[in-house]
């Protein structure tokens, strides 16, 4: 089954040449792209729609999410608009909730939030586990995130739970949680941060996981400058998250980690930004310009949970970025699209299992496609807030 996707006013393809072409056409074969190109060229199909002149971007790729949780911290947030600051601690309210909450209501909580992220333009999605923060709540995470989300992390070292001793958490966390989760996930992340995981702890936790043959993040750099970005680079991580306080020596080694990358060989560490949680938490916007400027590959996510940022809105952080980060409107698409590829290590395809490249559209890629209701990307920024998305394909299948 084929279906022609033609009357393009602007085709955003966010591909290796980053090319962006008007009056375009698209054809999709089965889940993949099988045609790109000028409207006038374009081949027949068993299905046409017409995009009415609209723009057409890949899906977002959001690559930072925690969407395996109950409850809400509406009083947290409130407190923090009056003038609180944000701390890791609140975690544990998440906890409590979370498990005492049904597997069932869990997986269906999730479901809710990923089919709200679809329905926004989001075609390809990490969740974390870690407000399980036990052997048996962890790997319940683990396995309905596995059901959920295109990407599944293990963030076991997301708190020390209440009343532990931390240094016998994460004995836990590299040893029996590690093992308990494995046949679920492909990532590890560790939260390296005063009031979370101390530098030796991390280390711990990302060696273990390494050694498990899990690919690698780190939630680092979020509420002050610390170890979290050297370590990253370090163990060749995908991406570190958050990096609101950087030092000059944290963007160097994020530089000199894609230093002669070529987009098929060795890939550095991805530089993650979150601005939805950088207003929420009242936290500096992570650097983001600085970071494109200095040669770094950049990430926007919407780090969807209920305690830092709970939207899974990623329009909301392509505008932010735009207004309030300095980046181009195509900056700050392609960080929410081939970047989060990038931190996923899914913008090229996968020949082992046979997965197709995300993030962006060219031939022979995942057909993921977001119709918007607007002439160009630019109205992203132009017209802040209003919902724009038209329609959506998620692997060829229209899903809105
Ligand atoms: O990415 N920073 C750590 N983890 C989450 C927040 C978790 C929470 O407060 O519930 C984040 O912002």
């Amino acid at each position: 089954m084929s279906t022609l996707i033609t009357n393009i006013a602007e085709l955003m393809t966010q591909d290796a040449e980053h090319r962006v072409l008007n009056d375009a056409a698209v054809v999709i074969e089965g889940e993949r792209i099988s045609w790109i190109g000028p409207a006038a060229d374009a081949p027949a199909a068993d299905d046409a729609v017409d995009a009415g002149g609209r723009a057409l971007l890949p899906g977002w790729v959001d690559s930072h999410t925690h969407l395996i949780f109950a409850g809400d911290r509406t009083a947290e947030f409130e407190a923090r608009m009056a003038g609180e600051s944000y701390s890791a601690g609140g975690i544990a309210v998440t906890t409590g909730a979370t498990r005492s909450t049904s597997d069932f209501d869990l997986t269906r909580l999730a479901l809710g939030r990923v089919a709200e992220a679809v329905s926004q333009g989001t075609t390809y999605l990490e969740t974390k586990t870690g407000y399980g923060l036990d052997l048996e709540n962890e790997t319940r995470s683990a396995r309905i995130a596995s059901t959920v989300a295109d990407e599944v992390t293990y963030l076991g070292a997301h708190l020390v739970p209440a009343g532990a001793d931390a240094d016998e958490y994460t004995d836990l966390v590299c040893g029996p949680m590690l093992a308990a989760v494995r046949p679920y996930v492909g990532w590890a992340d560790v939260f390296c941060e005063q009031g979370a995981f101390n530098e030796g702890q991390s280390r711990r936790v990302l060696q273990a996981c390494k050694e498990a043959g899990l690919g690698l993040r780190v939630h680092g750099n979020q509420l002050g400058e610390g170890p979290g970005v050297q370590l990253a680079v370090e163990f060749g991580a995908a991406s570190v998250d958050h990096v609101n306080y950087l030092s000059a020596a944290d963007i160097d080694a994020l530089a000199s980690s894609w230093a002669g990358w070529q987009a098929s060989g060795p890939r550095g560490t991805v530089a993650t930004c979150l601005p939805a949680c950088d207003l929420s938490t009242r936290q500096p916007l992570a650097p983001g310009r600085e970071l494109l400027d200095a040669g770094v590959p950049i990430a926007l996510a919407s780090n969807c949970n209920p305690g830092t940022s709970y939207t899974s809105s990623m329009a909301f952080c392509v505008t932010t970025a735009v207004l309030q980060m300095r980046l181009s409107v195509h900056e700050a698409v392609r960080a929410a699209t081939y970047g989060g590829a990038l931190a996923l290590r899914r913008e090229v395809g996968n020949d082992v299992d046979g997965e197709r490249a995300v993030g962006s559209v060219a031939v022979g890629h995942r057909a993921d496609l977001h119709l918007l209701n607007a002439p160009s990307a630019t109205h992203l920024a132009y017209r802040p807030g209003i919902p724009l998305t038209h329609a959506v394909w998620r692997a060829g299948v229209r899903a809105r």
